[in-house]
């Protein structure tokens, strides 16, 4: 494994841009562990993000997702790969902790489009009620500047299988399997 693998690979990115899947597939390629930001926060608080939002409101769900981050990317010495929610840019101590030179944070890029065509019908997304496209808009619109700030590297992922995605992010950052 090369060099930039051994750093932590960090997906940032808006819901449905396939942070999750691409991630899961680019550590089993690389024989690395695997972080989900969402599914880490479920597993400690034994909640859904969704009922966490509704329960307790966004800004204890950004909390935790702020704490837990902290703790994966200090024990991150070692190579893995992390996934983070949508939202992780949009609170600043996050943004502080991205910017680190040593991360190696992946913008996955996709249009409004592409992202709802990839989101499920469900209502595990607190954020997308409504008119999904209107807010997924919005959301871009009020984020893309702070992705782009912390991003070290830029996925187009539109029109691309999973696996598409994780080996054009493994060519981005030059690691080969
Ligand atoms: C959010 C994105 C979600 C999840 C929460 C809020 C956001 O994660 O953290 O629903 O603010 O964009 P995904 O990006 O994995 O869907």
């Amino acid at each position: 494994m090369s060099n930039m693998a051994s750093r932590p690979i960090v997906l940032v990115g808006m819901m449905g841009a396939g942070k999750t899947s691409v991630g899961r597939t680019i550590a089993d390629r690389l024989g690395i562990p695997f972080q989900d930001l969402d599914h880490e926060v479920e597993r400690r608080t034994g909640k859904r993000v969704a009922t966490i939002f509704a329960e307790q409101g966004e800004e204890a769900f950004r909390a935790l997702e702020t704490e837990l981050l902290g703790e994966l990317l200090s024990r991150s010495n070692s190579p893995v790969v992390v996934s983070t929610g949508g939202g992780i840019v949009t609170i600043a101590k996050n943004r502080e902790m991205l910017n680190d030179p040593t991360l190696n944070v992946v913008l996955l890029e996709a249009s409004i489009d592409q992202i709802l065509e990839r989101l499920p019908d469900d209502d595990a997304r607190p954020l997308l009620r409504g008119d999904r496209r209107s807010v997924l808009e919005s959301l871009w619109r009020s984020r893309e500047a702070e992705y782009r700030r912390v991003a070290k590297f830029v996925v187009q992922t539109n029109g691309l299988s999973i696996d598409e995605v994780a080996q054009a992010v493994m060519r981005e950052l030059q690691v080969a399997v």
